[in-house]
């Protein structure tokens, strides 16, 4: 009603056959289609008329706005997704955009009809819009190969999402490979990276494959880019100009098509800006860009995300919690959550160990917050003190919400002294109302 009140004309169907042959009948330019049909999959149809015509504009629309359906239909080329209860300015703007969008659009045929079934290994847990959002990205990366870079605070996710990525794309059975920046000190960058021929230095015994040259035509993930010192930026922007590279002590080229993604929990804009970061290598990286927010900013995503993590701790570690206390929600939307969801996962199993039954209780919760308040963010190997301080002062900041007086309460410092930290620390006061 609403689409033929805007003066489209609008062909109904009430199943998937009849949609099918209104389909053929009428060629329509949008297709708006349910994916719980009574007889066929919407999933199928959509793959049936993306068959007979790939640049068909459909719209999905499901009451299951799970990752693995947004990534199907986005990856068998689906236009756009909207998820029940329909909102009809959401449908109104896709369809409006589908009308205008010029006709050239590149589907790349769909190759992955048999790994429909076997579906994604790896699960990113997640309802909020921001999330769907998200899925709804990886799903259209899947159909390219584009420079990815996946921006977020630590434990947000970002290696999980690099490894969805990775499963849901046309190349998912070519490798996937994680290159850790961190570990990249100056000589080592190239032999890794780029590999090496026998004889290059000493202690080349033999010829060795680089890791570019492993992930093949697959992904390789750059995590922790924004800790590449600057020397090997220039290196890595070279490679990425021409994708093309040399072993160490060799002499042929060795091209690479491999999906790069990088992943990073600083804010390569700021690092940028303070020409800690190359603009050039930013620009390069960010073709598309994928920012996860913060678990605090999307606490709906708590109940899902604790049944997902129970079930697995019921599993690996032999418990029963089957339920969870009401009063735990809150407990949990109460906390700030500096470490997101892999301190949500810590959290989970400590006080999954802690509880006899087969209730999650509020209590045990407390008991284990209040106990690890000490040591969040988590830090990952071996941290400087600098380190600690300059997350602990972070956290801090999270906590007050950036108010620089509170925090400094907290930290029992003066407001000059954390202020002269935060600079030390390249640390921009985010609100300089507070300042
Ligand atoms: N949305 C999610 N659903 C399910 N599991 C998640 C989700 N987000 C994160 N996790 C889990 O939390 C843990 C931390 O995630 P991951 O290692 O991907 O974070 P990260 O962003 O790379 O963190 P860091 O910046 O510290 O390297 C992993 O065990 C991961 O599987
Ligand atoms: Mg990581």
């Amino acid at each position: 009603m609403y689409l033929s009140e805007k003066g489209l004309e609008v062909e109904a169907a009430g199943t998937g056959a009849e949609g099918l042959a209104a389909y053929h009948k009428y060629h329509p330019q949008v297709i708006i289609l349910d994916i719980r049909l009574p007889d066929i999959s919407g999933l199928d149809i959509l793959k049936r008329i993306m068959e007979t015509d790939h640049n068909a504009k459909v719209i999905m629309i499901t009451a299951y706005h799970d990752m693995e359906t947004t990534i199907e239909a986005m990856r068998q080329g689906a236009y756009d997704y909207i998820h029940k209860p329909i909102d009809v300015d959401e449908l109104d703007h896709a369809v409006t955009k589908s009308l205008h969008i010029a006709d050239k659009v590149h589907a790349i045929p769909h190759l992955l009809q048999d790994d429909q079934e076997s579906g994604v290994r790896h699960q990113i847990v997640g309802k909020t819009p921001a999330m769907r959002a998200l899925f709804k990205t990886i799903g259209l990366v899947s159909r390219n190969r584009a420079t990815i870079l996946v921006e977020g605070e630590t434990g947000t996710g970002k290696e999980l999402i690099a490894r969805v990525i990775h499963e849901s794309s046309l190349f998912n059975d070519q490798p996937y490979v994680t290159v850790d920046c961190t570990t990249l000190v100056d000589n080592l960058f190239e032999s890794e990276l780029f590999g090496y021929e026998r004889g290059a230095f000493t202690g080349a015994t033999e010829t060795k494959k680089g890791r570019l040259e492993l992930a093949g035509e697959g992904t390789i993930l750059f995590d922790e880019v924004g800790d590449l010192p600057l020397a090997m930026q220039a290196k890595l922007l070279r490679f990425l100009e021409y994708r093309e590279f040399i072993r160490v002590g060799g002499t042929k080229t060795i091209l690479s098509p491999a999906r790069i993604i990088a992943a990073t929990n600083c804010n390569l804009g700021d690092l940028a800006a303070r020409g800690q970061f190359r603009q050039d290598l930013l620009f390069r990286l960010r073709v598309i860009a994928i920012s996860v927010p913060p678990l605090r900013e999307r606490l709906d995503d708590l109940p899902e995300l604790v049944r997902f993590f129970l079930h697995k701790i019921n599993r690996d570690l032999g418990a029963t919690v089957t339920q969870v206390e009401d009063r735990a929600y809150a407990v949990l939307r109460d906390h700030s959550w500096p470490g997101n969801v892999r301190e949500l996962k810590n959290v989970l199993i400590k006080s999954v160990l802690e509880s006899r039954g087969s209730v999650l209780l509020a209590d045990a919760l407390k008991t284990v917050l209040a106990a690890s308040s000490g040591d969040q963010p988590p830090v990952t190997g071996s941290a400087s003190l600098d380190d600690l301080e300059k997350s602990h002062i972070l956290k801090t900041m999270a906590e007050t919400k950036g108010n620089l007086s509170a925090a400094a309460r907290l930290l029992r410092i003066s407001r000059p002294t954390l202020r002269k930290r935060l600079k030390l620390y390249g640390l921009n006061h985010p609100d300089p109302r507070n300042a």
